[in-house]
């Protein structure tokens, strides 16, 4: 390592969720649907739903936290805050909202879009700052409401989604933690999942309008998804394996975005990785979108699954289209 530069370091996490829970029976009193289909074609069997008090910041602040609480810091120790979400507050940005209650008073802080492979891409962008020397310590959260832009009508994408947020801490230290990572983009497959803009004409004055639109909700191509995330999913963790010069039997854990538990076989069996080393919570939380990773790290850690020195693979893919993995080795 040259003069200012950093290894990067995992030492905290923390996630928050958020108490009304919809259970697939709940589910089939509003859309033709089963538990039957919805547990064996995807392992979810219920999700937590941010209810009108709760808001994506004070979640976000919760994980936080948590997992500066974990890391022995202070809230004053943070120099960056870099929170993953496609469903913040306010279109400017929720972080600084994240800044303020948590009372980082030195921190800077800003969000990152990537859907659900924010929390990976978030990671990444928080190990360069750290790697230059800028920054010491970072907390990383991914969070996301995707309940408030499901169309609840719509039984091929409502069962799927829940609210939640998880965090990290990062630090600089002298042994770089982050042992690999891989990011992509695909923007021509962008139809095949998105939550966009639907601009309407708003007449200023006479020839001149402005769109005044609004965002309607989530659309997907289900199948289409699938077979995009189990060809690449692999080959993006084959690839980070491959540069950080491990094998998959190296690794402990493997936490991957929690969309459908199909996908998590299918990429475990690929890789040759037995079961029980797959981290799978998507019976409990449904797919929390840019949560889902830290919140299933979390719940490894703090349950003692994930001890020091373990090594985690986590891959996050979605809307974009992207996908991203990376390879760390948990603490200190
Ligand atoms: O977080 C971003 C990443 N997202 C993903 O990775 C999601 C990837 N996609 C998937 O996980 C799966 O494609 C789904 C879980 C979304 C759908 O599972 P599938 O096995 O691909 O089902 P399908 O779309 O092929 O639909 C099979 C049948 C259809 O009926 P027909 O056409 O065969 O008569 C659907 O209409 O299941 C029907 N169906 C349902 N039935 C009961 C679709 N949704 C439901 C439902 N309940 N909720």
């Amino acid at each position: 390592m040259i003069k200012g530069e950093a290894g990067v370091a995992f030492i905290g996490s923390g996630s928050a969720q958020v108490e009304t829970v919809l259970s697939n029976d709940m589910l089939s009193q509003m859309v033709e649907t089963s538990d039957e289909w919805i547990s064996t074609r995807t392992g979810i069997r219920q999700r937590h739903l941010a209810s009108m008090n709760e808001s994506l910041a004070e979640l976000a602040a919760q994980a936080a936290q948590a997992a500066i609480a974990a890391a022995n810091l202070a809230p004053d120790d943070i120099d960056l805050i870099i929170l993953a979400t496609s469903t913040p507050d306010d279109l400017f940005g929720t972080a600084c909202q994240v800044q303020a209650a948590i009372g980082a008073n030195r921190a800077v802080a800003f969000d990152l879009t990537a859907a659900c492979s924010g929390f990976v891409f978030g990671i990444v962008t928080a190990a360069q700052f750290i790697r230059t020397g800028t920054y010491q310590n970072v907390v990383v959260i991914g969070a996301d409401l995707l309940s408030r832009w499901v169309d609840w009508q719509d039984r091929t994408t409502c069962v799927l989604f829940g609210d939640g947020a998880g965090a990290v801490v990062m630090q600089a230290c002298d042994r770089d933690r982050l042992l690999g990572f891989e990011m992509h983009s695909d923007g021509s497959m962008n139809g095949c999942l998105s939550l966009a803009y639907q601009p309407e004409s708003n007449a200023l004055i006479d020839g001149v309008a402005s769109q005044q639109g609004t965002f309607k909700t989530i659309t997907m191509n289900g199948r289409e998804v699938y077979r995009f995330a189990v060809s690449r999913v692999p080959e993006v963790l084959e690839k980070t394996l491959f540069h950080a010069g491990l094998a998959a039997e190296d690794i402990d854990w493997l936490i991957l975005h929690q969309a459908n538990q199909r996908i998590l076989d299918a990429v475990a069996k690929r890789l040759k990785l037995p079961n029980d080393r797959v981290v799978s919570n998507m019976a409990k939380h449904g797919n929390t979108s840019a949560a889902s990773i830290p919140i299933a790290l979390d719940e490894w850690v703090r349950t003692g699954n994930v001890k020091p020195g373990h090594k985690i693979a986590i891959s996050g893919f979605g809307a974009g289209l992207t996908w991203g993995a990376a390879l760390l080795e948990w603490g200190l």
